[in-house]
């Protein structure tokens, strides 16, 4: 073998690993010594004209040629696995200082909490929670409630009807006092709530909504007097709005309820002194209330000699936005996030 080839191809080893760089320079490397016509191929195709005595001095060196490029071939890959490792951590790095996304948080819906905190109240007084049906038929939402067809007190409710004059939305929660005080027979006493739905065919604005949620109250039993009626008012106010919280009641006309009041609170925000969210008067008015007019108690089957009770009816949207200070009934069925922020920081604010 030519010495002067060998010594070239060595130097040539040494130098083009210069110019490894990437896996396609190192493949490049690769073929141009070991590749099918590579230089150290070559070499090794000549071994058949090398004299025997010669050959095994070289084979030694043709084998220490190849063994130096596969070292250099290994040595590179293994640089540049790890330059491509490096960059990936690099361009993957998490910068742990930086400051966190902020996750937005959800709040309860404010009317749920209150409804929900108007129940518990009542639970823990013996007052079963119940539900009625929302599309009611005329003589539970009217007729049994002492609103005959006709009547004038039915246009104060601008009902949705649905079908001819008898199935309508239910306009108020009052006719779940009728469907209790019906299945109620021999369990008395009455005791129940019943917050729901309710439908008028009210254009929406700031303090109207054509569907709203009332909060109805019942108790039937012996000997209940107006003044249970205002015990039990006075209860609940204070539990909502405070130990402070005086209440009175101005008499109103209902005609299932004989007396009929209107039950107002002291305003919280200027305690009697007047302001503009009691327009000066010093109270708030928060529900319609009344003794169960006879013939109701009648209607639903109850010997008005013998039983009696009382009602109320809770306007959920009014007493929220007094609670919460929100003076448009749209907040409530919109769906917009920062409202329930301003709700969640409102409610925190009054707890604290
Ligand atoms: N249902 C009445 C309304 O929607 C509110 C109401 C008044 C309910 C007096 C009552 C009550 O139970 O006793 O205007």
């Amino acid at each position: 073998m030519d010495n002067k080839k060998i010594e070239e191809i060595k130097k040539l080893i040494e130098s083009e690993k210069e110019n490894i760089k990437d896996q396609n320079s190192l493949n490049d490397y690769r073929v141009k010594f070991l590749g099918k016509k590579g230089l150290v191929t070559e070499l090794s195709s000549m071994m058949k004209d090398v004299k025997p005595e010669d050959r095994k001095e070289a084979g030694k060196t043709l084998n220490e040629l190849k063994q130096e490029v596969n070292t250099i071939i290994e040595e590179k890959k293994e640089q540049i696995e790890k330059e491509l490792w490096d960059k990936k951590l690099q361009s993957e790095k998490i910068d742990i200082s930086l400051p966190a996304t902020k996750i937005k948080k959800g709040a309860p819906n404010i009317l749920e909490k209150l409804i929900e905190d108007i129940e518990e109240y009542f639970m823990s007084l013996g007052y079963d929670v119940v539900d009625g049906p929302e599309v009611e038929e005329d003589r539970y939402n009217f007729e049994l409630l002492n609103i005959p067809k006709g009547h004038p007190a039915r246009d104060a409710q601008d009902t949705f009807y649905i079908e001819d004059e008898e199935i309508l939305l239910r306009s108020q929660t009052s006719p779940v006092q009728i469907r209790t005080m019906l299945k109620g027979k021999g369990k008395e006493p009455i005791r129940m709530i019943c917050p729901g739905k309710t439908y008028r065919r009210d254009d929406d604005d700031a303090t109207h909504s054509h569907q709203f949620m009332q909060i109805e109250g019942l108790l039937v039993d012996k000997n209940i007097s107006l003044s249970d009626l205002k015990g039990t008012f006075d209860g609940i106010a204070k539990h909502l709005f405070g130990h402070d919280c005086k209440t009175r009641f101005r008499p109103s006309y209902y005609q299932f309820t004989e007396p009929s009041v209107e039950t107002d609170i002291s305003c919280f925000v200027c305690h009697g002194d007047g302001c503009s969210l009691c327009k000066d008067t010093g109270w708030l008015t928060v529900s319609g209330a009344g003794m169960v007019h006879p013939n109701v108690l009648r209607n639903c089957g109850y010997d008005p000699k013998e039983w009696s009770g009382f009602a109320f009816g809770f306007g959920a949207e009014r007493l929220a936005m007094l609670k919460y200070g929100i003076d448009d009934i749209r907040t409530f069925y919109q769906t917009d996030l920062r409202e329930a922020e301003i709700f969640d920081r409102k409610e925190s604010e009054i707890d604290d």
